[in-house]
């Protein structure tokens, strides 16, 4: 449901879905070619994808370029026939690379104490040559539902902390500059088109990008978030692809990164201006192509990804500037929202009043119905620099400070701005500064841009100020 009855946009509940079943993958190590060709007419009539490797070097390669969910494995490799020392390593070296992938390995018949070697290093079972069919198929569909199970159980677990982060939340879109937005999200959300969300800070892209994925086929599955701004470059390209154990210093364990987190549903990327210029190549050919692989492994892997991207910053300037790629610019913004900032769209102050009011009132157990008229227009006179999320935060602390039913215009932190008020000679440098600043946001309606050059001042030291002074 896109559209509620009373004709604002309902968040739908994003829900966490399981992956599609995919037919198990299983590693055959034997330098015998017979043993191979009967292991594959076995396991192939159970439904089962084989792939063969005659040494401990095949083996290490195949798992370089495939994930597996078990491997079986012979103990004696041409080198040295009977003591099974190269498979012992093998399996040594193995358990380093993933501990989490079984392992079942094939011993000569009678050799049970190299079979018990075997499971002390870490192989989850043992089979005797020759086999019996019917244990080998119980054995080997035994261990691959366990890895898909814990890899499954990994996934899901990264899925639900990620969910639990997820604020989720409704659209207030009544007024006619809101419109627009309302119409593209109705219609491209439901497609895979790649949509670039801008706004200033606080107008609400990312619960634009939520909306977007909630309508989407892949509302089932969740949107994972990557922020771009304030992470080094080694972080944003392990948090983005993942890293292999060993791949850094810190990198004790595997770790799955965001593109795969994201499988088949949304990835958001947010303040993707900020996106270093020496990852975005990286960035551009997984949009492309949707292959990558993790830090520190030659293996390739696949994704199907849609990703919506976020800027407050005016990226084509970016791009004139030569620190963001035209070519990746044109690969995330096929469809793109300019969201208004909250100055420009003041019919809606009201109602995101209303619904901020309710939302705070119960989280802090108030008993508050409204607002005094006087308060609804000072609300309606704020620049509201911060948009959105600046309102949200007035109306929290009035619930708080609010002593009755109802909010007044004194409840606020924010006095209408009194020109001229008190004598210059009176007021500390502070308060000098304030007051021009207040001036100069009135007189450019709440335009920061504009009332940052006639301050002489850049947008972010001005953003600065106004949030050091609560204004
Ligand atoms: N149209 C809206 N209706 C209801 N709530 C809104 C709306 N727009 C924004 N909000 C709320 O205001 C707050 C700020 O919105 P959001 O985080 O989506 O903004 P943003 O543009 O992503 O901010 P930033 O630039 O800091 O990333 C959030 O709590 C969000 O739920
Ligand atoms: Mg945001």
């Amino acid at each position: 449901m896109f559209l509620s009855s009373d004709d604002r946009v309902l968040m739908p509940d994003v829900k966490s879905a399981q992956a599609r079943p995919r037919a198990p993958r299983v590693l055959v190590a034997d330098d015998q070619p017979d043993v191979i060709e009967a292991l594959r007419l076995l396991l192939k009539g159970e439904g089962y994808q084989l792939e063969p490797a005659s040494s401990p070097a095949g083996v290490l390669a195949a798992l370089d370029s495939h994930e597996f969910d078990v491997v079986l494995m012979d103990l004696n490799y041409a080198r040295d026939t009977t003591s099974g020392q190269e498979g012992m390593d093998l399996l040594t070296r193995l358990q380093s690379i993933d501990a989490a992938l079984p392992v079942v390995v094939m011993t000569a018949w009678g050799s049970v104490d190299v079979a018990v070697e075997a499971m002390r290093r870490g192989a989850r079972d043992f089979i005797q040559k020759p086999w019996e069919n019917a244990r080998l198929l119980a054995i080997i569909r035994t261990q691959a539902e366990l890895s898909q199970a814990l890899r499954r159980g990994q996934r899901l677990e990264a899925e639900n902390w990620l969910l639990r982060s997820e604020a989720q939340g409704k659209l207030v879109a009544e007024s006619p500059a809101m419109q627009g937005v309302v119409q593209v999200i109705a219609r491209v959300g439901p497609s895979d088109a790649n949509v670039l969300v801008m706004g200033e800070n606080g107008t609400g892209k990312t619960l634009v990008a939520q909306a977007l994925h909630g309508v989407s086929p892949r509302a089932a599955r969740p949107m994972v978030t990557v922020n771009a701004g304030g992470v080094s470059e080694g972080v944003f390209e392990s948090e983005l692809f993942g890293h292999v154990r060993g791949a850094f210093t810190d990198a004790k364990v595997d770790r799955v990164g965001r593109f795969e987190l994201a499988h088949e549903g949304t990835l958001f990327l947010d303040e993707i201006a900020n996106v270093p210029l020496s990852q975005q190549a990286k960035l551009l050919r997984v949009l492309e192509t949707g292959e990558f692989e993790r830090l520190g492994s030659s293996k390739t892997r696949r994704v199907d990804v849609r990703i919506i991207s976020a800027t407050n910053s005016d990226i084509a300037d970016e791009v004139t500037a030569g620190r963001f790629r035209q070519d990746l610019l044109f690969r995330l913004n096929t469809i793109e929202i300019r969201i208004p900032p909250l100055r420009e769209r003041r019919e809606d102050i009201p109602l995101l009043a209303q619904h901020f009011l309710r939302q705070h009132a119960q989280r802090y157990r108030k008993r508050l119905n409204g607002f005094e008229s006087s308060a609804v227009q000072i609300l309606l006179e704020h620049g509201w620099p911060g948009n959105v999320r600046e309102l949200d935060h007035a109306i929290e602390r009035a619930v708080l400070m609010a002593p009755g039913e109802t909010v007044k215009a004194s409840d606020f932190g924010l006095r209408a701005p009194k020109e001229g008020a008190g004598r210059v000679e009176d007021m500390s440098l502070e308060e000098v500064e304030c007051f021009l600043i207040k001036k100069a946001i009135t007189r450019y309606d709440g335009n920061v841009s504009q009332a940052a050059k006639a301050l002489g001042l850049s947008r972010s030291a001005l953003y600065r100020r106004l949030q050091r002074y609560g204004l």
